[in-house]
């Protein structure tokens, strides 16, 4: 077990460069699974999750071949020997739900283990399943595990309507259309940059699809999709987090090989907070800088894309700690989310939760202190308060942070903050 002590108080200054992002690597490994053909991504993070991926693809008797130097991967699924995706595998990662569309589109079968510490109702992946279901295929829970089976013939096409905005649901069921008899229309689909990712890899590899980035996508299916060679998309979600991390530490931080499309939603908000972004296209860099001497408490309510991003709702909140005047955020997409406030708190920071919103009263200094991460954002935001806190601060549990942040002590570090990563003393 490992953590990381920051010693607060320094401006980052410099350049960091951005890697690709966590959420579009995941999906697009998963789409290996639809053609018997290698493929190959560039620009792959080398991160826990994407480790953890791996295991459950080679399970499926994928073959993978990743190099951390160059970030290249090859996923080679020319012989699915097996069908069952298993919980000790599952449960390290709520992503791999995604090998349940593209197996039963290419492979007829599939037995995935429902995803660790989820019950359907609590954290559901209701629509996965019954969207599949709607494709014809026969789906039942039994013993944690979801069993489906596509119809003689396989997977057909269907017009879906999601219930509910979901990224991993919009995936799934891309995926899984690309192979079906006949079109599918997926309705009040996801419109992430992630999801546009994996879609223009799969019309390279061959599918027919429309209306990516739209609520509405239309998807004819094709016989057979070949191997290609893919880039993932910048991590947009990094980039936030950094840009934050300027914001509250002062100094003129540029990121490079951003995606600056895909940081669009950010402009107003920091805008009102006192942030200056300058977007450098052609060399696909964005430069921030605060531009006051105290950052403003804003509003924000996290929302699909393109609205503000549940995933850096915590470094959002972390940063209103030490603005100016007060800041109500709301989370609107996953229940219980602001199990950093308690954290926050304990770093003398004045938040109030009510329900989904929390009021943050900004308070002109955060104290260090040993705090704990208990998810993948909660844990950066920790570590962004502990840059501008006055002392020592640890981050305990930082497993979380190594699941989606690519060498984030050393990008830190880089640019002028002070921060170590350290063994947990045994108990
Ligand atoms: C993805 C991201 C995650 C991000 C989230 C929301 C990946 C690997 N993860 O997660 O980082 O925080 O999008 O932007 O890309 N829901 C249902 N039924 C379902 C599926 C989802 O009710 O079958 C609900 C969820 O409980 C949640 C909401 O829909 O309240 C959105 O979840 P979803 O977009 O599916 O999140 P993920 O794809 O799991």
């Amino acid at each position: 077990m490992e953590k990381i002590r920051i010693y607060g108080g320094h401006e980052l200054n410099g350049h960091i460069d951005i890697s690709g992002a966590k959420n579009a690597a995941l999906p697009l490994m998963t789409a290996a699974i639809l053609t018997g053909e290698p493929l190959t991504l560039n620009r792959v993070p080398d991160l826990k999750d994407v480790g953890s991926l791996c295991a459950v693809l080679n399970k499926l008797g994928v073959k993978t071949a990743y190099d951390p130097a160059s970030k290249r991967m090859t996923l080679d699924a020319t012989n699915i020997t097996s069908c069952v995706a298993p919980y000790e595998l599952v449960s390290q990662m709520r992503a791999s739900i995604l090998v349940l569309g593209p197996l039963l589109a290419r492979h007829g079968e599939a037995k995935v283990s429902l995803p660790g510490g989820c019950a359907i109702g609590s954290r559901p992946v209701d629509l996965h399943i019954d969207g599949l279901a709607q494709m014809g295929a026969e789906i039942s829970l039994e013993d944690g595990y979801i069993n489906a089976k596509a119809p003689a013939g396989g997977l057909k096409g269907a017009q879906i309507h999601f219930a509910k905005v979901s990224v991993g649901a919009t995936e799934n069921l891309l995926m899984a259309a690309t192979l079906a008899k006949g079109t599918t229309v997926l309705f009040n689909a996801a419109r992430e940059p992630e999801i546009v990712d994996l879609g223009e890899c799969l019309i390279a590899m061959g599918a027919d699809i429309q209306g990516l980035g739209t609520d509405k996508i239309t998807i004819r299916g094709v016989s057979a999709l070949k191997g290609i060679t893919h880039a993932v998309v910048a991590d947009r979600i990094e980039a936030g987090t950094f840009i934050m991390a300027a914001a509250m530490t002062g100094g003129t931080l540029t990121l490079n090989h951003a995606d600056n499309r895909h940081i669009h939603y950010l402009l107003e908000p920091l805008h009102k907070a006192g942030v200056s972004l300058t977007e450098n296209e052609a060399e696909h860099s964005i430069t921030v800088k605060r531009v006051r001497d105290r950052l403003r408490g804003i509003d924000v309510m996290t929302e699909p894309y393109p609205g503000f991003p549940t995933d850096l709702q915590a470094q959002l909140m972390s940063m209103l700690t030490i603005a100016e005047g007060a800041g109500m955020v709301t989370e609107t997409i996953f229940e219980n989310r602001f199990m950093h406030a308690p954290e926050l708190i304990r770093m003398g920071a004045n938040i109030t939760v009510h329900g989904s919103s929390a009021l943050v009263r900004g308070v002109p200094m955060l104290k260090g202190a040993d705090v704990m991460a208990t998810d993948l954002r909660a844990s950066v935001s920790l570590v962004l308060a502990g840059l501008v806190a006055k002392g020592a601060t640890t981050v305990h549990r930082i497993y979380h942070l190594d699941r989606g942040y690519e060498n984030i002590v050393e990008k830190l570090s880089g640019v002028g903050a002070k921060l170590e990563r350290l063994k947990e003393e045994a108990a």
